[in-house]
């Protein structure tokens, strides 16, 4: 049972205490012995003990010295010390709490009390190290739950891209087919001269070039923005709208920006991360029509209705919807994570993700509500516009 046993330095210059500890001591615990503080810092360093039992009158370097010297180095600071000396007055043990130690037994000890100081120091410490070891467990692990987070929501939103990508093809990949064929048909009816083939290729290039530029805008879609800039907002949720209002008009929903447009409203921030909210919120919201439309709730056209303002230090924005309106089992907690009332249809890390945007990196308020018809989701970011502009 030797490894199982308690480690405990003693160091005490005389060897008659040393003795002493020794003999009270030795069955319940794993001993070791130091004579001077020198040796008591070179001891704790190698033994690694679990607690140190110090005397405080030792020549060359005092009890309070080691202490302090213990106290400072990394390696030995957290092992707990008892003091055990003759001196009692109430400076002493003053001293010697203010040095580091966690208690102090005064000579000649009972050794009954000695051995439950011991216990009741080892069983503290150990209680410590075990909560800090859960402490830094839970902390890891919550860092390991939001990486996946932002994992999935990058596969999610990877997902909607080739999606729009998709939409965007079609039109010039059937257009390219097309031309494909008249090439053949042309020539064989014998009409494919040089002003044909020279206009053949043009389209086509037309077309690729067409198709290029899809890939390009939607590359650069989501990159990580590197640094916080200062940039224009309305232009953002332009961009959005610009690239999914095809895939948008297909379920037949427009998406409508009101803007004072004759100058721009900035913020400061991550600009395509800000890109990735609103495409959080424009699709849930054709979520929501799209759902609404298969209840016969709404039969009309989805409107996407967004609105940014700007006041003294703000930008506000609202995205209003006429998809029915947020479900009341949700509505207080809609925020969380893999809060979803679409089944497989959804993982309920959208809003999730928006608020850690907006709030934790952009220093800005997203919020909810239900409207006549439909949801409206209100975000706040900080004005970047000189106030003079305004
Ligand atoms: N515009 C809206 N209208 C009605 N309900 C909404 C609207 N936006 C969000 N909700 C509700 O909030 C829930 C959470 O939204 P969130 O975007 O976080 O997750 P999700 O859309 O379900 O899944 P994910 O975005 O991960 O694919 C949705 O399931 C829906 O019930
Ligand atoms: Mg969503």
């Amino acid at each position: 049972m030797e490894g199982t046993k308690w480690r405990v330095l003693i160091v005490d210059d005389e060897p008659f205490f040393r003795q002493l500890l020794r003999q009270l001591l030795h069955d319940q615990y794993n001993l070791s012995f130091a004579a001077s503080g020198a040796m008591a810092l070179d001891a704790a360093q190698h033994v690694k003990p679990d607690i140190i039992l110090l005397d405080i009158m030792m020549p060359e370097m005092d009890g309070y010295e080691t202490c302090n010297k213990l106290k400072v180095n990394p390696a030995t600071a957290d092992i707990p010390v008892i003091f055990i000396s003759g001196l009692t007055e109430s400076a002493e043990k003053v001293t010697a709490f203010k040095s580091g130690a966690v208690d102090y037994v005064c000579k000649p000890f009972q050794s009954d009390e000695v051995i439950s100081r011991i216990e009741t120091h080892l069983k503290l410490y150990n209680l410590q190290r075990h909560l800090e070891k859960r402490v830094e467990e839970e902390v890891d692990k919550r860092r390991r739950e939001e990486q996946m987070l932002i994992q999935q929501s990058k596969m999610a939103a990877m997902g909607e891209m080739i999606g729009a990508i998709a939409h965007q093809w079609k039109q010039p990949l059937n257009t390219l087919g097309l031309l494909m064929q008249d090439v053949e048909d042309t020539f064989n009816a014998g009409d494919a001269d040089a002003e044909y083939l020279k206009q053949y290729v043009i389209q086509g290039m037309g077309l690729i070039n067409l198709m290029s530029h899809t890939i390009d805008d939607f590359q650069n879609f989501l990159k990580p923005s590197k640094h916080k800039d200062i940039f224009d907002v309305t232009e953002a949720f332009y961009e959005v709208a610009g690239l999914f209002s095809n895939l948008l008009k297909s379920s037949t929903i427009e998406v409508r920006i009101n803007t004072p447009r004759t100058r721009s409203i900035n913020s400061t921030g991550y600009r395509n991360e800000l890109k990735q909210v609103i495409l959080n919120l424009i699709n849930n919201s054709r979520d929501a029509v799209n759902s609404a439309r298969k209840k016969g709730i709404i039969l009309e056209e989805g409107i996407i209705s967004i609105d940014i303002e700007e006041s003294a230090d703000k930008v506000v924005i609202t995205i209003s919807d006429n998809g029915g309106g947020i479900d009341n089992a949700v509505i207080d907690n809609l925020f969380d994570a893999y809060v979803s009332t679409k089944g497989e249809g959804g993982t309920g890390i959208g809003l999730y993700m928006s608020r850690a945007i907006i709030e934790g990196k952009m220093n800005g308020k997203i919020s909810a509500s239900n409207i006549e018809g439909g949801a409206r989701f209100t975000i706040e970011l900080p004005s970047a516009t000189p106030e003079a502009d305004i």
